[in-house]
């Protein structure tokens, strides 16, 4: 029922914003190459496209298609656009269509590198925010219901930018009422324009259609290549570094697909982990992948590859709790020795200790090289092919870290020498959590504690001060006494001592004065080392109500293995 109610007012909302598009089937051209931007938009030669689209996106002489050929998007902000056309306006598109057009719209409409790089962090699925450096009233009338990535991740023409806007209109009445009118911050006093017509101004300046990355990126584009083996470099919160390798296999039937598989370590726990998966990369340089589909276990991933394709870095995480799973940057290892790095790495002076080198290529025979005050014992090769090798730090040692050499490599900071964990400090810093479990998912948290040294300086907070990696600790919660008599501490959730946070159940508490959500704000507070050597930090934990808004349900266009629209 209530789909059918928001179907009817979208249709009536889209008339009166004058988005209707042209309804009858419109002339077919295929005359233009690919991508190629006439007058001011693409024209479109992918006949997928055409028939599936042009009923009501009309075709016009040059090949360009209404609406769809004044855009640029990423994968995922085409996928949602075809995820609109099916549910509100009708769309029909099956499994394999949906895969193409959005192949085709990635890779020819897509972002350069450049312009997707301060915007990763949304296809990432962080839940953090960004840092976003354009105009600050422009950023508050756009943030009251999504983050500024999903602004950063696209490119228009002004006149596509203003109709994005009458959009929000037709299908969110309320976003007129919420943030498009004159409720934003002082500053209006001195711009008398409607906040909107500034955002749309601003927008199709910083944001537009035709830029020299895009130029430069599109001519140069073509399929990766990137079979062979990569190093697996990462941190997952809660588990620690991780290492290993991921073996790269292309598809021959598809340039653009790959098959993978992958082996890596949890260096603190010795946890072994081994996944196989495939992937896409659309645009040239952009990974999307899955590993273990279909089970308890599977990881989607997202990386960014940089332009000398030796190096991928970005997130693999869960799906339906997106903000479980690792950062990762890979290294492609080909033929040389690379190392992805030392466990354990934070050495004190005047010891011994056993420690493992992780990486590929890697040979006992060849010298390992730690700089002035290590010296290494034989190094060992393990039949996961790490070496394992003791390092005797001298007493009288210079603190700080040390690069790496070997095998004609070098691993920068590879390990740390130190006198003792000085202070700590808890990562993420400020950060939120989500309650649910009864209607919505929950949004869980998990912290790290870091332990860093004071330096030679021996003064805290220097810029001299040595990062020595996460360290152990206990955690528990404290009461952030906003108010007097503040009892969030007995309703939120529950801190583990991974450091992970389980927020409680979504809804009203029966046992909470006033009926309240099991919302509020308390301290995360880790504690590492005892007695006098006791060490504490904490950072503020918001646990906010569940996201009743989500985005996008998730389907996937990644592999093209599921249907598009499942999970609605
Ligand atoms: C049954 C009619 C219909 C069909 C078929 C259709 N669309 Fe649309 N499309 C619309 C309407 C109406 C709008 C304007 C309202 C909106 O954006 O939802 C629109 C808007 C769009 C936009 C602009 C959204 C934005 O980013 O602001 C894109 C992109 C788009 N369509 C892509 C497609 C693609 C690709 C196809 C083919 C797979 C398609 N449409 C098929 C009706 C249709
Ligand atoms: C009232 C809430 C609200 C506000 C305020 C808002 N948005 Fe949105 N926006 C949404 C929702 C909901 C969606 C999801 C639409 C979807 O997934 O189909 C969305 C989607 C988008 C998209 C992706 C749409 C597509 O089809 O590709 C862009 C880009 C966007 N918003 C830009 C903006 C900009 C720019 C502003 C500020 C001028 C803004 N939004 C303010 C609610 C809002």
């Amino acid at each position: 029922m209530a789909s059918s109610v928001r179907f009817s007012i979208s249709i009536a909302g889209l008339a009166v914003a004058g988005i209707l598009l042209a309804s009858s089937p419109a002339p077919q051209s295929a005359a233009h190459p690919d991508g190629v931007l006439l007058d001011d938009g693409f024209a479109i030669t992918n006949q997928t496209v055409i028939d599936r689209c042009s009923r009501c996106h009309e075709v016009d002489d040059g090949g360009r298609m209404s609406r769809i050929s004044w855009l640029r998007k990423t994968p995922e902000g085409w996928q949602t656009s075809i995820r609109r056309m099916m549910a509100l306006h009708g769309a029909r598109l099956d499994q394999a269509d949906a895969v193409e057009i959005v192949r085709y719209l990635a890779n020819e409409q897509g972002l350069a590198p450049e312009e997707l790089r301060p915007g990763m962090f949304e296809i990432e699925r962080r839940s953090d925010d960004h840092d976003w450096d354009g105009d600050s009233d422009v950023e508050y009338t756009c943030i009251q219901c999504h983050s500024m990535g999903r602004v950063m991740t696209q490119r228009r023409t002004k006149d596509e930018w203003g109709l994005l806007i009458d959009t929000h209109r037709a299908l969110y009445p309320l976003s007129d009422w919420q943030a498009f009118r004159y409720t934003g911050p002082a500053s209006e006093q001195d711009d008398p324009r409607h906040p909107m017509e500034r955002a749309i101004n601003y927008l199709s300046d910083v944001y537009s259609l035709e830029t020299a990355e895009w130029s430069a990126w599109a001519a140069t584009k073509r399929p990766a290549r990137l079979a062979g083996t990569w190093t697996i470099s990462g941190h997952e919160p809660g588990k620690g570094p991780m290492y290993g390798t991921m073996t790269v296999t292309a598809d021959p039937s598809d340039p653009d697909v790959f098959t993978t598989s992958t082996s890596y370590v949890f260096a603190e726990s010795g946890e072994q982990v081994q996944r196989s998966g495939r992937s896409m990369v659309y645009t040239g340089y952009q990974w999307r992948g899955r590993s273990n589909p279909g089970g308890s276990d599977e990881l989607r991933e997202v990386m960014f590859l940089e332009r000398d394709q030796q190096k991928m870095w970005g997130r693999w995480f869960r799906g339906d709790y997106d903000e479980l799973g690792p950062d990762v940057s890979m290294t492609r290892a080909s033929g040389g020795a690379v190392v992805a790095g030392v466990y354990p790495r934070a050495l004190i002076p005047g010891s011994s200790t056993d420690v493992t080198i992780y990486g590929a290529g890697l040979s006992a025979a060849g010298d390992l090289d730690f700089g002035a005050g290590v010296t290494v014992g034989s190094a060992q090769t393990t039949n996961d092919g790490t070496l394992r090798v003791r390092l005797q730090v001298a007493a009288d040692a210079d603190m700080g870290g040390r690069d790496l050499f070997t095998s004609g490599t070098i691993a920068a900071g590879a390990i740390v020498i130190h006198d003792g964990v000085d202070r700590i400090a808890v990562t993420p810093g400020p950060t939120t959590s989500r309650v649910g479990g009864a209607s919505f998912p929950k949004g869980y948290q998990t912290f790290d504690a870091w332990g860093y040294n004071d330096g030679p300086d021996g003064q805290p907070d220097t810029e001299d001060d040595l990062e020595l990696g996460r360290v152990d600790a206990s955690w528990h919660l404290e009461e952030y006494a906003a108010t007097y008599g503040d009892d969030d501490i007995d309703f939120v959730g529950e801190l583990r001592q991974d450091g992970t946070f389980v927020p409680a159940a979504d809804g009203p508490n029966p046992e909470r004065s006033g009926l309240r959500n099991n919302i509020g704000d308390v301290w995360v507070v880790a504690t590492h080392g005892s007695g006098d050597a006791e060490l504490s930090a904490r950072a503020h934990l918001v646990v906010l109500p569940p996201l009743y808004m989500r985005w996008e349900p998730w389907a996937e266009i990644d592999t093209g293995r599921r249907p598009i629209g499942d999970g609605q």
